[in-house]
């Protein structure tokens, strides 16, 4: 009887949990920026902002960076101000009430591809695209989440209801294709442009995005460190002769 009880258990809570994805655990890739003595790669973050802008804007916004942090990663004044008047930003309202286009200035924020959240949902599946200016923060061990998501699709596979396979996503599949092939982006050196490649500068792109002041912070960090070090040495010092002075009155 109690077996049968039991088995009758292990059935229920099977059938119960034998629909249930389990994702693939996260590639683990050696960041530049991870670690006390991180940095930022900033050859791999221009050209990640290369792969943000000619694949990722055409579905995902970035509403939180503006045309001028740019320069934190390497792009001089002239250029940010090139890169940012090559869009038409809407401003306004103007004295008679009314929005107007204008060209983009370094203080304007990332254009995002859509207008409205419908808009951006009809063009993908039912499913708005995530901004993607905090993404690296908002999601679990998020660097290597994003650069396992680019790089893990299984080609081709698109299920009948219009979704991706994906192991890394945590429901198995998603509304987005593989955005990575290949040589879709080109590369100004010669630095090759496999998904791989792709998928890391664009995450490194992403976690500066998510994160500018992470180098700043490390580098506080070493600061106090040194000072602390610096202090623990003089103490010593002070201590070792504030005793030897008493002991040697004593005798
Ligand atoms: C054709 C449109 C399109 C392009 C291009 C695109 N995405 Fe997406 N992306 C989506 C959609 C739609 C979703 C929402 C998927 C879902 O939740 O089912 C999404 C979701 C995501 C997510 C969130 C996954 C999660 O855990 O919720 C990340 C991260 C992401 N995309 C990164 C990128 C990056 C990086 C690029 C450029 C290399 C890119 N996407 C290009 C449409 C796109």
């Amino acid at each position: 009887m109690l077996i049968r009880i039991i088995s009758f258990i292990l059935l229920l809570t099977h059938t119960a949990f034998a629909e249930e994805f389990k994702p693939l655990p996260n590639k683990k890739i050696d960041w530049n920026f991870e670690g006390i003595m991180g940095y930022f790669n900033r050859e791999s973050i221009q050209r990640g902002y290369k792969v943000y802008k000619e694949v990722c804007a055409a579905c995902h916004s970035m509403k939180r960076v503006s045309f001028r942090n740019l320069v934190d990663i390497g792009f001089s004044e002239d250029e940010v101000k090139q890169i940012a008047a090559s869009y038409q930003v809407t401003d306004g309202p103007n004295d008679l009430g009314e929005m107007f286009e204008r060209n983009g200035t370094p203080s304007d924020y990332f254009v995002p591809p859509f207008n409205n959240k419908e808009a951006a949902a009809s063009a993908n599946n039912g499913v708005v695209p995530p901004d993607l200016s905090l993404i690296i923060k908002a999601r679990h061990d998020g660097a290597n989440y994003v650069y396992s998501l680019l790089t893990g699709y299984k080609n081709g596979e698109q299920s009948e209801d219009g979704l991706y396979s994906n192991p890394y996503f945590p429901a198995g599949k998603l509304a987005m294709a593989a955005p990575l092939s290949d040589g879709l982006v080109q590369y100004d050196n010669d630095k090759q442009s496999t998904v791989e490649n792709m998928a890391y500068d664009v995450v490194n792109f992403l976690q500066w995005a998510s994160e500018p002041e992470l180098e700043s912070r490390h580098k506080l960090g070493l600061k106090v460190i040194a000072y602390f070090i610096v202090l623990t040495v003089l103490f010593i010092l002070t201590n070792n002769k504030l005793w030897r002075n008493l002991y040697q009155k004593k005798h």
